[in-house]
């Protein structure tokens, strides 16, 4: 079997100049509430995308939770939640469809004819599922830890995407959709295109203490966070010894992290950023971040709350886009049978 070296990543401007010819879709596990990693990796991007007049799909990827656990926690609640998080970020339902995995049938079938299109040994050196494994607190590795990058191959060949807005952690994932679009042609009939990614420019987003961005290790800020939470969390930021602030990713990774956070929520450079601070120190980085950060989501969190008071059309939003998306997979679906000979 063979595989092809990555295709070159697309940037925005690409697919500014011809936003009819892509369909994005994109998706994240409902654990909890999105925060800024999410916010500046993946679902600033998105509503850009959705703005220039790219058709957009946002999956809540419900199954996939269940990757390194035994059981999802109210997948339910945490779904209406990022339904919430997705509306406040400017996701507009009337043009983009949000739907959970779980509620699409078709889309879950598509998982058997693509797990034959893999071999064990492919499933089994992709990086990011290795990473995860190391992670997990099951003592033991499940069938869909191993498998689910083949789910997800699903998740964006059911609706034809071509283009796929991830972090440098999504790229195995994307490039086993890739192989699977292709032996699917190959061996079968020509039906999917072989999806893009859209890497995010921002660079990654640590959490405030330093490590990897995550709810659970507490050190993340939650778009849905209040002013005065926001505040809490970077007072208790970890910097360093040095009083100057310099931006040096490499060397001063906490302090670093904090001007990376100032400059993405001002939109200016960190180095910038990093030189008007210099000599203030900690305590006035941190007023920065602090301000920077309140306001860049100020209007996010007022739509938030706005949504917050209409229950009744969070889910109605959720249960049009699973209608939308079942409507396409069931199309896929209808293909895929016809081009595998299993119409009976
Ligand atoms: N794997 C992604 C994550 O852990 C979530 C996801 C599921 C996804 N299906 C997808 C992302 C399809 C992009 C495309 O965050």
């Amino acid at each position: 079997m063979t595989t092809t070296a990555p295709a070159a990543p697309l940037t925005f401007d690409d697919v500014r100049r011809d936003p009819g010819r892509f369909r994005v879709l994109t998706g994240d596990r409902p654990t909890g509430r999105l925060h800024l990693g999410h916010y500046f990796g993946t679902v600033h991007n998105r509503v850009r995308l959705q703005d220039v007049g790219v058709e957009l799909l946002v999956l809540i990827a419900d199954y996939q939770v269940l990757t390194d656990r035994d059981v999802a926690e109210r997948p339910a609640e945490h779904a209406e939640e990022i339904v919430l998080d997705y509306l406040a970020a400017g996701v507009d339902p009337s043009r983009a469809t949000i739907f959970a995995h779980s509620a699409v049938p078709a889309l879950n079938q598509l998982l058997l004819p693509f797990l034959s299109l893999v071999s064990v040994a492919e499933l089994g050196r992709n990086p990011t599922v290795k990473d995860e494994i190391a992670h997990s607190r099951q003592s033991s590795v499940s069938g869909l830890m191993f498998t689910y990058p083949a789910h997800q191959a699903a998740d964006i060949l059911f609706c034809k995407a071509n283009l796929v807005p991830v972090g440098q952690d999504q790229l195995p994932h994307l490039e086993l959709t890739r192989t699977v679009a292709r032996r699917f042609n190959s061996r079968y009939a020509e039906i999917f295109p072989e999806p893009e990614a859209l890497l995010s420019a921002a660079p990654l987003l640590l959490g405030v203490d330093g490590a990897k961005m995550s709810k659970s290790r507490g050190n993340a800020i939650a778009l849905a966070a209040t002013a005065d939470e926001t505040a809490a969390l970077i007072r208790g930021a970890k910097t360093d010894a040095l009083r100057h602030i310099t931006y040096d990713p490499a060397g001063r990774p906490e302090v670093s992290n904090l001007v990376l956070l100032a400059a993405l929520c001002l939109d200016r450079d960190p180095y910038e950023v990093a030189g008007e601070i210099g000599g203030r120190g900690a305590a006035a980085l941190k007023a920065v971040v602090t301000e920077a950060v309140n306001e860049r989501l100020a209007p996010l969190r007022e739509r938030r709350a706005l949504h917050a008071r209409d229950r009744d059309h969070v889910r109605r939003v959720l249960r049009e886009g699973n209608e939308r998306a079942s409507a396409i997979a069931d199309t896929t679906l209808t293909e895929v049978r016809a081009a595998m000979n299993m119409v009976y």
